[in-house]
């Protein structure tokens, strides 16, 4: 059978930008380096007064169709994945669709259309689902659209406001794709846990230091299950592997996990030996605390080491550029992450047609996915045509007053009128309410 994966792919980010260690900082009586150094972003990307979830994802939906010369009737199924909707019924697809129905002719009266929910990781079961969808032949030869777009705003004074942002992928789900196959293959790292969550409110309740052990616990379960199917991992393996990115600091932390993971066993532990010493095995210890320590010292001396630098570097590194500058977009983020990494090499003219990825997806609550991508011979061609550098550059420089502002904006707890600070053209916006309380959209030329 043809393999199925991600055919084209589209970013959108929010038009407002916060620049965190010249703006955020200072208000926060915080050094700039917690930013630039610690997290490791220097901007948020945050949505203008007419910018939601339907408006990104819409924009991103349609810009995509067009690069494409898609018509609806190629589409025969739309899902979004969010964590920021403002309906507990009626899908954000559906307002989507309903936005891409006032652009194109046509209508999308026979494309099934839903909503995924699990935190950030629910733009990679989106995608999951869409290859089943087409893998089972249920797809008519149409394809799917997947649209990850979430505002992630956290409470005034809540840490995770350092970690904000605002964007949508949309990616083309088909089979002979042109940017990445997916494996069959998966691995899965899933429990019940409670370190972010939203129990019916807009911002999130976190746990933030416990959140980031969570995120390390699951992810290395999910390497560990996918190993059992795929066969064990090595870091020559993947020309990148892109992950989830709250936001750097936090991949930063995984990459070094899995990282002493792949080496294990190798050659490569043999060779820094001389330098660092064997990695601490468990049995070698009479208790736990002692075990950790070895280990937490193990990876001080890892850390420094030129291979690994130089790994870091090669496969980590290049997926963490568009995150720095727009924070974490939640459902978007591993797909911006991917499409960093791609773009980073086709800036440098490599040719990676045929290398692999490897992505490790996490969503709260919590769960961690990875599975394995081939990139495919039209990537270069998809990856050159995405329009982020300039939209990152025509971002409006917010104030902190501004920023204030923006927040109360966007915050549904809040009524307050504030003029936008960019004008829109040639996008979907927000038009107002409708009769039923629903939000309305209009496509401005
Ligand atoms: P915090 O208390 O504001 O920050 O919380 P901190 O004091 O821990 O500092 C952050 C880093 O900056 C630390 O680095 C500091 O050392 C460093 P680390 O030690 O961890 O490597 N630092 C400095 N470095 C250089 N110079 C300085 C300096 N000062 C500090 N002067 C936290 C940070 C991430 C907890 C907070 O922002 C938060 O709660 N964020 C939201 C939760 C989150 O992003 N969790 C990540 C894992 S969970 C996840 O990814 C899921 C999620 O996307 C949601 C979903 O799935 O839906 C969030």
């Amino acid at each position: 059978m043809a393999d199925v994966g991600i055919d084209a792919i589209e970013i959108r980010t929010g038009k407002l930008a916060l620049d965190l260690a010249e703006t955020f900082a200072p208000e926060m009586g915080e050094a700039p380096e917690k930013y630039t150094k610690g997290l490791g972003i220097y901007s948020s990307s945050l949505p203008d007064v007419y910018e939601d979830i339907v408006t990104m994802g819409a924009n991103a939906a349609h810009r995509l169709m067009e690069r494409q010369g898609l018509n609806l009737n190629d589409v025969g199924r739309i899902d979004v994945a969010t964590e920021s909707a403002f309906d507990n019924s009626k899908p954000v697809s559906t307002y989507i669709a309903g936005c891409l129905e006032q652009v194109f002719d046509g209508n999308l009266h026979h494309a099934n259309k839903g909503e995924r929910k699990f935190a950030c990781i629910s733009g990679t079961q989106s995608i999951d689902d869409a290859y089943n969808w087409i893998r089972a032949g249920r797809n008519r030869g149409r394809a799917a659209l997947v649209i990850a777009t979430d505002t992630a705003l956290y409470a005034r004074d809540d840490p995770g406001e350092a970690t904000q942002g605002a964007g949508a992928v949309a990616m083309l789900i088909d089979t002979d794709p042109d940017v990445v196959s997916l494996s069959k293959e998966q691995g899965y790292g899933s429990a019940d846990e409670t370190d972010f969550l939203k129990p019916n409110q807009q911002f999130p309740s976190v746990d933030g230091k416990r959140s980031v052990q969570v995120y390390l616990a699951r992810m290395r379960e999910a390497v560990e299950d996918y190993e059992s199917v795929a066969g064990d991992v090595r870091p020559e393996d993947f020309r990148f592997a892109p992950f989830h990115t709250p936001f750097p600091g936090m991949v930063r932390k995984a990459a070094m996990l899995g990282y002493r993971h792949m080496v294990r066993d190798t050659d490569i532990e043999d060779s820094l030996a001389p330098e660092i010493g064997r990695q601490p095995r468990r049995e070698a210890f009479e208790d736990e605390d002692a075990f950790r320590d070895a280990v937490r010292e193990y990876m001080d001396a890892l850390k420094e080491t030129d291979q690994y630098r130089e790994w870091f570097g090669h496969a980590i590194e290049p997926t963490l550029d568009i995150a720095r500058e727009v924070g974490n977009w939640y459902t978007g983020s591993v797909h911006v992450a991917r499409a960093s990494a791609l773009k980073h090499a086709a800036e440098r003219g490599e040719e990676l047609t045929g290398e692999g990825l490897f992505i490790g997806s996490y969503g709260s609550g919590a769960q961690a996915e990875i599975h394995a991508e081939t990139v495919q011979e039209g990537w270069h061609e998809e990856i050159e045509a995405l329009d982020i550098d300039t939209q990152l550059d025509e971002r409006y420089d917010l104030s902190f007053a501004e920023y204030e502002e923006i927040h109360d904006v966007h915050n549904h707890d809040k009524a307050v009128e504030v003029e936008e600070l960019t004008a829109p053209t040639g996008e979907f916006v927000y038009d107002g309410r409708g009769r039923m309380n629903e939000r309305k959209y209009r496509y401005v030329d």
